[in-house]
Formats: structure tokens, C-alpha cells, sequence
């Protein structure tokens, strides 16, 4: 009876399409749903037809199809219903048997089921899979890290189903340790929203500062898909622009400005905090969505405050062009800063990433696929340990390019009362990094004057603090020095 190459257990759209792109790579899939009738109408519907998908009711059923190793997919909601499963399929699993967690997990929690299992003998891997249904179907990005015992027997069907480059390479590569390739998955989703606001904030931009119809920002968005911008979130909103409802309405225009949200952005956002790293782009893509989702009060207080009442004045053309550049030059921004994430995670938790190969894997399948990320590809390959992204020569040409479109793009946006939090976080983030000097010694001074918090000099070695009696009324006695 062990026939089948690989289980997976949950069958909603994600679990589903995996299970039919691993059948049509060759590989026999025994599947399993808590709702049984999720099975069999998977079973008589979707796979009906195809003989080596085996429906099973139990996961004891489930569990005795496999071939050894034993390789079982789980693809159900992140949280307890992970660990649930876990419990579920351990009693029927031996030593080097795989678990494969295929949801959008915690990467705290795919580094602890990582350990507990591997306590076990069991070898765990935590794999970030993007590029919703269709990619699930023809082609996902997916990142897999865990414990690499297990990489050689999964690399096959997960390099076979994943999407692959223009070149033919496969979209899908181990990442590293742990819960690495959770975490990987979720700085992918942290810079999804980040992609995602920056062309809200350019679709607001283009309607509501420059009066531009539907049909016109379709062709807009149309033109820039063909350029830079090139990728798919740029794609998707160009039809999305062009789409009508029933009564001929744009169906854009009717939906609900009010962003929902699973998590990954926020986390991306925390454990940016929590490593000091700054990573304001996306903070600001998170916090936007907060402040759309305070739908009743935005209301309200749109009654109450008023903004400058300024119209646009000037090329609309030329300042298209202005908005394509600025666009180029945050989604720069955007990178630098969630591959400098990486990197201090990956130091932090002693991983080895290879970022040219993280690249690769967004580079097709996943939400942000984009001819940007070759580009990005080829800056780690020319210097894998490149510090930030902005010191490639090809980025830095394009950011000191393109800054004059983006200074005039926030400007304008300011004084035409756009909210542009992510566009105008990009020149903040860039003003303060290319900055030898910051006001950051009138700050440490503040905390010295009034909590005695001590400071370095630019007199003295690094190192070497100091505390001042401010007032000549304070004591001499300083603070600790700590960072968090
Ligand atoms: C992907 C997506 C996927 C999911 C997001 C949506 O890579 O395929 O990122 O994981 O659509 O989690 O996230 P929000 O609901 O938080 O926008």
C-alpha cells in the first residue's frame, strides 16, 4: 500500500492545487481533511480522473500510503491548528520521517516544532509557499528551511512543482536552519505590503491629484508594467483598473477602503523592532493599512479637517514619469531595507543565507515576482556579501537617477494633501542613510542632560562614554549604558 510519494493534509485552495501540480509533475499524493467531505469532493471533482491522488479518511490512513522516508505536507491555518496536526501524525511516523509546515507560520514557531522534532527524531522543515492559487497550481515560489536532513528527499518534487526563471531555474532552494524559511516568507510579505501601498499611494496620486479616469491609469499602468516596474503586482492592478462590474461601474471604486490584514506584515514590522533594524517602509505599509481600516472615525473626522484645497497644476505627462521613477526608487528602498533585515536575522540566529538564491526563489511564482529581482539576484551574485543594496553600483546609479522624481513626487503630494507615507518614507530612509552626520548627538546630549544616559564623542575612541553635569545641579553618577 505505500505508494504514494507524498501526504498532505488540508484541502482549502492552497492544499488542493499543490496536491494536483505534484500529481502532474508524476508524483503520487495521499490527501487528508479533517471535514471528510472536503476530501471526497476533492476527490470526485477536481482530481477525478487521476489515479495516483488517494483520498484517505484518517490520518492513520493517511500516514500508511507513504513511501519512506515519509514525507507529510501540512497546508492548514497557521497557529495551534499546526501544532494539532503535529500530535495528530507523530504517533504514526518513525524516525527521519518529514513534516513539512506549508503555511504562512511564525518563524518562532517553525524554530521550536524544528527543535521538538528534530528531539524526536523527526525532521522538520517550515516551507514559505507564495503565489496564492494559480501559483499553488502552475507554479509557487517556495522557500523551505528547517532541518536540511530532510532537503535531499523533498528537493525533488518541491524544485519539480515550483515555478522556475526565464532561464529555468527553479523558483525554490533551501534556505537555511530552523525556522528560516518562515522567516524569509514573511520579509517576502513584509515587502508584498510595502509593493502593495506604494501603488496605492501612486493610484491615489494619479486619481485624485492629477483626475485621471480608469481607462486612462489603466493604460498608465499598462505602460509601466512594460518598463522597470515590470511584475506582477503592477500587472494584476492594471486589470484590476479595467475591471467593471455588473452595472458597468469600475468595481475598484465600489469596494470598501478598508485594509485587512493575517499578520506576516506586523510580524516583518516586530522583528524589525526587535533587531533594531530599520525597516520604515514596510513599518509604514502596516501602519497605512491600520489607519484605512479606522474606516467610521477617517469619516468622521473628514467632515472636521480640512487639507490645503490645492489643485495640480503643471505636465500631468511629465509628472507620470515623476511617479514611474519614484516607484523605482521606494521599491529600492523597500529591498534594501528587508534584505538588511535578513541579514541581522540570520546573524542573529546563526543561519547562512544566501540572498542571491533568496532572490531567485521570489523571482517567479510568488506575489512579488518582478524583473526587478534579477537585478537584485545579480548584485549578491557580484558580491554576496554586499551590505545594502544601495551600495550595488547598479541600484545607486538608479537612486541618484531617479531621487529628483521622488523629491518632486512627496513634495507635490504634500502640498496637494495625498498621504504618501511609504513614497515619503523612502527619501526620509535614504536622506538618513546616505547622512555622515544625523542630530543624533543632540539626542544622546538630551539623555545625558536628563537621565544622565551618558554619550560617546567624535574626540574619542568608540567605546569611551561620558556624562556630563548638565545644570551643575546633577550628580556625577551615571546611568548604565545599555542597547537595546
Ligand atoms: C503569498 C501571499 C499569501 C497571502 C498573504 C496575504 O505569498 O502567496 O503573501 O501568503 O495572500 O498572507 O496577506 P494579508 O492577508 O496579510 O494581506
Amino acid at each position: 500500500m505505500s505508494k504514494a510519494d507524498i501526504g498532505l493534509i488540508g484541502l482549502a485552495v492552497m492544499g488542493q492545487n499543490l496536491v494536483l501540480n505534484m500529481n502532474d509533475n508524476g508524483y503520487g499524493v495521499a490527501v487528508y481533511n479533517r471535514t471528510v467531505q472536503k476530501m471526497t469532493d476533492f476527490i470526485e471533482g477536481p482530481a477525478k480522473g487521476r489515479d495516483t491522488i488517494y483520498g484517505t479518511q484518517t490520518i492513520e490512513e493517511l500516514v500508511s500510503m507513504l513511501k519512506r522516508p515519509r514525507r507529510v505536507m501540512l497546508m492548514v491555518k497557521a497557529g495551534e491548528v499546526v501544532d494539532h496536526f503535529i500530535e495528530q501524525v507523530l504517533p504514526f511516523l518513525e524516525e527521519g520521517d518529514i513534516i513539512i509546515d506549508g503555511g504562512n507560520s511564525h518563524f518562532p514557531d517553525s524554530n521550536r516544532r524544528a527543535k521538538t522534532l528534530a528531539e524526536k527524531g523527526i525532521l522538520f522543515i517550515g516551507a514559505g509557499v507564495s503565489g496564492g492559487e494559480e501559483g499553488a497550481r502552475r507554479g509557487p515560489s517556495i522557500m523551505p528551511g528547517g532541518n536540511e536532513k530532510a532537503w535531499p528527499a523533498i528537493k525533488d518534487i518541491f524544485q519539480d512543482i515550483s515555478a522556475k526563471t526565464e532561464t529555468n531555474e527553479a523558483c525554490c532552494d533551501w534556505v537555511g536552519n530552523d525556522g528560516s524559511g518562515h522567516y524569509v516568507k514573511m520579509v517576502h510579505n513584509g515587502i508584498e505590503y510595502g509593493d502593495m501601498q506604494l501603488i496605492g499611494e501612486a493610484y491615489q496620486l494619479l486619481k485624485d491629484g492629477l483626475g485621471f479616469s480608469y481607462p486612462e491609469m489603466h493604460e498608465i499602468f499598462s505602460k509601466w508594467n512594460e518598463g522597470p516596474l515590470d511584475s506582477y503586482l503592477i500587472e494584476i492592478t492594471r486589470d484590476i483598473l479595467n475591471f467593471k462590474d455588473e452595472d458597468g461601474v469600475y468595481l475598484v471604486e465600489k469596494i470598501l477602503d478598508s485594509a485587512g490584514q493575517k499578520g506576516t506584515g506586523k510580524w516583518t514590522g516586530i522583528s524589525a523592532l526587535d533587531l533594531g533594524v530599520p525597516v520604515t517602509l514596510i513599518g509604514e505599509a502596516v501602519f497605512a493599512r491600520c489607519l484605512s481600516a479606522i474606516k467610521d472615525e477617517r469619516l468622521e473626522a473628514s467632515k472636521i479637517l480640512s487639507g490645503p484645497g490645492v489643485k495640480f497644476e503643471g505636465d500631468k505627462q511629465s509628472f507620470v514619469n515623476d511617479i514611474e521613477k519614484a516607484l523605482l526608487f521606494a521599491k529600492i528602498i523597500s529591498y534594501t531595507q528587508g534584505f538588511m533585515l535578513m541579514r541581522e536575522a540570520a546573524k542573529e540566529n546563526s543561519w547562512t543565507l544566501n540572498y542571491g538564491s533568496i532572490a531567485l526563489m521570489w523571482r517567479g511564482g510568488c506575489i512579488i515576482r518582478s524583473a526587478f529581482l534579477g537585478k537584485i539576484k545579480e548584485a549578491y551574485d557580484k558580491n554576496p556579501e554586499l551590505k545594502s543594496l544601495l551600495l550595488d553600483d547598479y541600484f545607486k546609479d538608479v537612486v541618484l537617477e531617479s531621487q529628483g522624481a521622488l523629491r518632486r513626487v512627496v513634495a507635490k503630494a504634500v502640498e496637494l494633501g495625498i498621504p504618501v507615507p511609504t513614497l515619503s518614507t523612502s527619501l526620509a530612509f535614504f536622506d538618513g542613510y546616505r547622512s555622515e552626520r544625523l542630530p543624533a548627538n543632540l539626542l544622546q546630549a538630551q539623555r545625558d542632560y536628563f537621565g544622565a544616559h551618558t554619550y560617546e564623542r567624535l574626540d574619542k575612541p568608540r567605546g569611551q562614554f561620558f556624562h556630563t553635569n548638565w545644570t551643575g545641579k546633577g550628580g556625577n553618577v551615571s546611568s548604565s549604558t545599555y542597547d537595546v
